[in-house]
């Protein structure tokens, strides 16, 4: 396991780029016709929120950004190493880009994100990669027009590690909606899961300043985004790096006086700091959704120990009947992993039974995956593949009874709705999502970014239908 992103956070002002972005644009400028750049994005909210970074700053230098590979100047592959299947994909795109090089040799590729903060990525990439140019970290990731600006004029590779974990404001932001945004809070983990790659590729926990994330909100509400999510790995340790006792609740509290029209959501809550505080917060609140997502990952106290959450199941359910006490109507999704280390059958039961129990509106569920480096990837009794993929069909068969049971309740109900315009697989249906983040469909022709009202007339597990009542 490398290093590089263990050390303490330091908070610092990011270095001046202008002159690494003046002289790429001033590559860019000599050419005939404008360079063009493709992001390629794996991963959670945080990663696609840095490629709307890594594109903005593209952008910034003078590069158009494009939809496809093929004919572009730069590809930015940006990573995810959570599981070996995401490595995989990551690696097997930068794969397919091989031949792009050989017919362009002009052509740049960088790869970003999680995967490279690993230094045997790092030497995979060096060995079996050889055209790639550079690999850019995410604490780093505003450095892209320096790493850049090297590789066009020392025509050098650069495959190294970071130490520096700053939180850079200012870099330019290229926006993939003009209705829906995300806002990372702060960066890093602390929490150290015994199966988690997260805190080794991302750092120590670093928030931003208050002032910064709520002029940045201000600015999109006034620019007319209606859905705005608050991003963290861990929300609910916002400012515990800060000397004033400034911590979430308050932050949500403050943005949610912004006037405007929109509707704030915030990931990921851990279930061990997730407090009653910040549930008075949102009950009281008039732009914060009822919906909350408070990962359980196991239902036995003895596998939530070895995964050192630092909650047990009596916790978790407080919180949880706490939040459905004061917010009657609130949306609670969770993650769950099947099959980590020593998980017995009975174990994988009692996860079963905190579903029943908790009503969970949706889960993400994965079967575990040895991260080199973790805990629980040098633990006896991993658990076969097979075991495993029976106890997750188990898992989702369980979920779907319970997610259309709590989907068939909204039958009859009006919900309001952000539409996203006409679906992907049926040119004469629209969609949209509810505040609570469920996916309805509709007939009614409603814009990309405008509310509806929409009543509800049919419910399965993952979807809702509906009538627009008022749009
Ligand atoms: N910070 C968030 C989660 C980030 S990762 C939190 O603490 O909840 C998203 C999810 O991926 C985790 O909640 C977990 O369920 C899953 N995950 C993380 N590491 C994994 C691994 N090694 N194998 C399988 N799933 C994993
Ligand atoms: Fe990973 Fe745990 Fe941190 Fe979430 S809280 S990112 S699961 S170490
Ligand atoms: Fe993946 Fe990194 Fe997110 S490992 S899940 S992209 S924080």
């Amino acid at each position: 396991m490398s290093e590089n992103c263990k050390g303490k956070a330091s908070v610092s002002a990011a270095l001046d780029m202008t002159p690494y972005i003046d002289a790429v644009r001033a590559f860019s400028d000599a050419r005939t016709c404008k360079p063009r750049c493709f992001v390629l994005t794996f991963g959670c909210q945080q990663n696609v929120a840095d490629s709307e970074k890594l594109a903005g700053m593209a952008e910034n230098m003078g590069y158009e950004i494009v939809d496809a590979p093929e004919g572009a100047d730069l590809i930015l592959v940006n990573t995810c190493a959570i599981r070996e299947h995401a490595e995989q994909k990551a690696l097997s795109a930068v794969g397919q880009y091989k031949h792009l090089k050989e017919k362009n040799p002009a052509l740049i590729i960088g790869i970003c994100g999680c995967m490279v903060a690993q230094e045997h990525r790092r030497e995979e990439i060096k060995k079996s990669y050889p055209y790639v140019s550079f690999v850019l970290c995410t604490s780093v990731i505003y450095r892209l027009p320096q790493y850049l600006f090297e590789v066009m004029e020392k025509g050098k590779r650069i495959l190294r590690g970071e130490e520096e974990h700053t939180v850079a404001e200012g870099a330019p932001i290229r926006r993939e909606s003009t209705y829906r945004a995300s806002v990372s809070i702060m960066y890093g983990c602390n929490n150290f899961c015994s199966y988690c790659i997260v805190p080794y590729v991302r750092g120590r926990e670093r928030s931003r300043e208050p002032a910064a994330i709520i002029a940045e909100v201000k600015d999109l509400v006034a620019k007319g985004y209606k859905d705005i999510t608050l991003l963290g790995q861990n929300v609910n340790s916002y400012g515990k790096d800060r000397t004033d006792g400034y911590a979430f609740p308050q932050l949500l509290a403050d943005l949610d006086k912004i006037e405007g029209d929109y509707t704030l959501h915030f990931m990921t809550s851990h279930p061990k700091d997730a407090t009653r505080a910040l549930v008075d917060v949102m009950a009281e609140s008039r732009h914060v959704a009822h919906s909350f997502h408070l990962p359980l990952q196991a239902g036995s106290d003895r596998i939530l120990t070895l995964m050192n959450r630092h909650y047990d199941r009596a916790k978790y359910l407080d919180i949880l009947d706490y939040m459905r006490e004061k917010i009657p109507d609130i949306s609670v999704t969770s993650d769950i992993i099947v099959g980590f280390p020593t998980e017995t059958e009975a174990e994988f039961e009692e996860t079963l039974e905190m579903l029943r129990r908790a009503r969970f509106d949706m889960i993400y569920s994965f079967i575990y995956s040895p991260r080199k480096g973790t805990p629980a990837a040098s633990m006896e009794g991993q658990i076969p593949h097979e075991v495993s993929a029976a106890r997750m069909n188990r898992l989702l068969a369980l979920q779907n009874e319970i997610a259309e049971a709590a989907n068939k309740r909204l039958v009859g109900k009006t919900v309001r709705v952000l539409s996203e315009g006409v679906s992907k697989t049926d040119a004469t249906t629209y969609t949209g999502r509810t505040d609570q983040n469920k996916i309805v469909f509709f007939k009614e022709p409603v814009m990309e970014g405008e509310w509806a009202l929409v009543k509800i007339d049919r419910a399965a597990a993952f979807a809702l239908w509906g009538e627009v009542e008022k749009s």
